[in-house]
């Protein structure tokens, strides 16, 4: 929706930033909004722990970038970016920046004043709500500016044959019936999380990512893909030369429920020269208790395997 709407902004010969580790969904509209406009899409790379290069972060920035676009926590390693730095960063150029939370959200505090973005936005999903739902946070006078990105009922103010003026905020960007019930359930699986608050479930992710990575590294093999020291609760590895699909069949069938590939990140994947990999990630209603069954069932799996 974003990318759309800035294709009155984004000219012949502007850039656009995006990291190395963003997921398809905050790298694929970008990347054709440059086809599209003339731009360039400039990727800033990251270390071999999973962190962003700040260096040369510094070393991109400047009057021709129109925008920066990056996770705030990476869905394959678990980095979490230093938002409020890079974004300060950005504005020192002008640039406005965009903030994909969809896997910050559910596991770490946000506050969108204090990061001073331009724009943040997530799924519901990704915080135990329904699929197909998320948010998009705007500061007004950028929301003001943009084009729709979508035209039809309730995004209008007056409409005659002749001309349309559109609504004002938020239903400008509102076309068509609105997900009233996809509204309801995002908003209860908020007051969920809230109930439980945020600094108990990152006490809680913290612990079980703690001692899932310490159990992990007594395996022989073991290659945990993200070491940064600022990480939330995901942990993507490969054993030896073992495929990440046949462990995590294997791992499934025990009762495991693991992700493998390349996690809709296909560029950070090629970067790490890998064919992808496992990922288990923690949430707030995981136990120990299950992270040892996990790493049993991890040991038995690479019995079978070797
Ligand atoms: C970091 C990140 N961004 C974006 C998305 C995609 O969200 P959606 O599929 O709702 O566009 C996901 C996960 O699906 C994600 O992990």
């Amino acid at each position: 929706m974003l990318a759309s709407s800035f294709e009155n902004i984004i000219d012949k010969g502007d850039e656009i930033l995006i990291t190395a580790m963003e997921h398809h969904s905050n790298l694929v509209p970008w990347q054709q909004l440059c086809f599209k406009k003339d731009a360039k899409l400039k990727v800033v790379p990251i270390t071999d722990e999973g962190d962003l290069d700040m260096e040369f972060l510094d070393s991109m920035l400047s009057e021709k970038v129109k925008l920066l676009a990056f996770a705030h926590i990476s869905n394959v390693m678990g980095t979490i970016n230093p938002v409020k730095e890079i974004t300060a960063k950005a504005h020192k150029f002008g640039i406005p920046v965009v903030i994909d939370g969809a896997q910050a959200v559910a596991h770490a505090k946000v506050d969108v004043m204090d990061l001073d973005c331009e724009f943040y936005c997530f799924s519901a999903h990704k915080a135990y709500g329904p699929m197909g739902m998320g948010v998009l946070y705007g500061k007004q006078q950028w929301l003001n500016n943009l084009q729709p990105y979508q035209y039809g009922g309730e995004m209008i103010s007056t409409v005659s044959f002749e001309k349309t003026t559109f609504n004002e905020l938020p239903y400008k960007f509102e076309a068509g019936t609105p997900n009233v019930e996809g509204a309801l359930a995002m908003a209860e699986a908020f007051r969920y999380i809230d109930n439980i608050g945020i600094g108990n479930i990152v006490e809680h992710e913290d612990a079980l990512l703690k001692y899932a990575t310490e159990k992990l590294t007594e395996i022989d093999g073991m290659r945990i893909i993200g070491r940064s020291k600022n990480k939330t609760s995901v942990i993507s590895f490969l054993v030896g030369d073992i495929h990440p699909y046949d462990m995590g069949t294997l791992l499934d069938q025990m009762g495991v429920a693991v992700r493998t590939g390349n996690h809709c990140a296909q560029p950070l994947i090629d970067n790490f020269c890998i064919p992808g990999t496992v990922r288990a990630s923690f949430a707030v209603y995981n136990s120990r208790e299950e992270v040892d069954y996990f790493i049993g069932a991890l040991r038995k799996s690479l019995a079978m395997l070797a």
